[in-house]
């Protein structure tokens, strides 16, 4: 059965069954505007937690992990209304502390949760985040920081219980990796707490600007985002502000990505390039043109696509993660051997078997993978793996031969706002199908 566009966005949650057929071949060009950030959206959406009345969120990206955040916010007691791109957030009624098992299953990043509940309502409960699809994904830092904050965290048959009983101070917390979800909600939990706050090996990803940001309008203090060392001055209250959710960097890497792979010319409006300083050198070390102006980025593809000898994931601000695999799929095309090394997480491979059945050649030894560029990728039936890796599949079936259907579509729909209706419009041709 095929949907029409607002039936998509209404079954898509749900819906485990669709996928997407992909008639490869077609050149992408055109123009395409990027969506609010999901890595933003999920801890702006638990802040408002922390502030008193009304707060309104714009460039609020309708995906399935966004409507789960809006789903917890529900739970808790808060009033959660969407118009378009904008949400508002109302915590009059807010009077809940726990969030059951079935909202933290549906989003592994709902413990991003704990720290501003914790913040507001001095206690909190929720089930242990399990393993997900990138592999283990411990809290330990997450834990270790509350507990040096004042928090007494008990597990008991995977629930966390969590309670304040001297409220939350201020603490030196050295985290010993810059985690994104560590550094969010110790920032959350610091907001409220008495005294100063400094987190040393800080994350400095973008999306934690933007949640500092997102707090001060809301009356925080805090100093030093962007750094290695963020500083939370405690206040007594948050009250509720305006804000837009940044643009979503690694959309716009798919956007920039899909123009690669179909040797096509794409301008990607609504960025900010600066986020994706060390993504777009890799395009121009393929052999694309880039070029980034205002809110724009500019790609071209018209001459053959060349090996990236060595890729490195690392933290903000070197190359993210969550592009390894969409530069993968471009990669899979391009003359020569390229290698790309995994390092932030253990399981984040898994599109290379699906990429195989597609006649990529390319393989993984641990955290490294070597991609020999192959002339011809071929439709074929594969699935998801997880949302990067499905848009890596995506992209994939673009630039083959014939006809492609991606399962699992559901993955995807974690992180892009109807991918196919984005990517058709710019010459794709893609059906959601099931
Ligand atoms: C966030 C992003 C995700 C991105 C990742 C890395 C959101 C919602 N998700 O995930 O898209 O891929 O950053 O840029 O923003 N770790 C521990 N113990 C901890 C916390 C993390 O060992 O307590 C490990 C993780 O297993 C992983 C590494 O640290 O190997 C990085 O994780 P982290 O930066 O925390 O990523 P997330 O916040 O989960």
């Amino acid at each position: 059965m095929l949907y029409g566009q607002n039936e998509r966005i209404a079954r898509k949650e749900d819906d485990d069954m669709q996928k997407l057929a992909i008639e490869g071949g077609k050149i992408l060009n055109g123009e395409l505007a990027v969506h609010g950030a999901k890595n933003s959206a999920l801890p702006l959406l638990a802040a408002c937690v922390l502030a008193r009345g009304e707060t309104v969120l714009h460039n609020c990206p309708r995906l399935s992990d966004v409507f789960a955040a809006c789903r917890i916010l529900s739970q808790l007691g808060c009033k959660c209304q969407r118009n378009g791109s904008t949400v508002a957030v109302n915590t009059d009624g807010l009077v809940n502390f726990d969030v059951p098992d079935e909202l933290m299953r549906e989003m592994r990043s709902s413990i991003v949760f704990l720290g501003a509940i914790l913040g507001r309502l001095g206690k909190c409960r929720l089930s242990f985040p399990g393993g997900c699809e990138l592999g283990p994904r411990p809290i330990d830092m997450h834990i270790a920081a509350l507990k040096r904050m004042g928090a007494v965290i008990h597990e008991e048959y995977g629930i966390l219980d969590c309670t304040v009983p001297k409220g939350l101070s201020g603490a030196k917390i050295t985290l010993p990796f810059p985690s994104v979800g560590a550094t969010e909600n110790i920032m959350l939990a610091a907001v409220l707490a008495k005294g100063e706050t400094v987190i040393h090996n800080a994350a400095r990803e973008p999306e934690i600007s933007d949640l500092a940001d997102f707090l001060n309008a809301c009356g925080a203090k805090i100093k030093g985002c962007g750094t290695d060392r963020i500083t939370i001055q405690g206040v007594a209250e948050l009250h509720g502000c305006e804000f837009a959710v940044m643009p979503d960097r690694i959309v716009a890497a798919t956007y920039l990505a899909a123009a690669a792979i179909t040797g096509g010319e794409i301008r990607v409006t609504h960025v900010r390039p600066q986020d994706l300083d060390s993504v777009l050198p890799v395009f121009e070390q393929m052999g694309c043109s880039v070029y980034a102006y205002g809110a724009s980025v500019y790609l071209s593809a018209k001459k053959p696509l060349k090996a990236v000898k060595n890729i490195r994931t690392m933290p903000y601000p070197g190359f993210p993660t969550d592009a390894q695999a969409i530069v993968m799929a471009v990669l899979c095309k391009a003359r020569g051997t390229s290698v790309i090394v995994e390092t932030i997480f253990e399981n984040r491979f898994r599109q290379i078997d699906e990429l195989c059945r597609m006649g990529a050649d390319a393989k993984a030894e641990g955290k490294v993978a070597i991609i020999d560029g192959v002339k011809t990728l071929y439709g074929a039936t594969v699935r998801a793996t997880d949302l990067r890796g499905g848009a890596c599949l995506v992209l994939a079936g673009l630039a083959a031969q014939g006809q492609t259907i991606v399962e699992s579509v559901k993955l995807i729909d974690r992180g892009y706002e109807s991918i196919e209706d984005s990517l058709n419009a710019a010459g794709a041709k893609i059906l959601r199908i099931g």
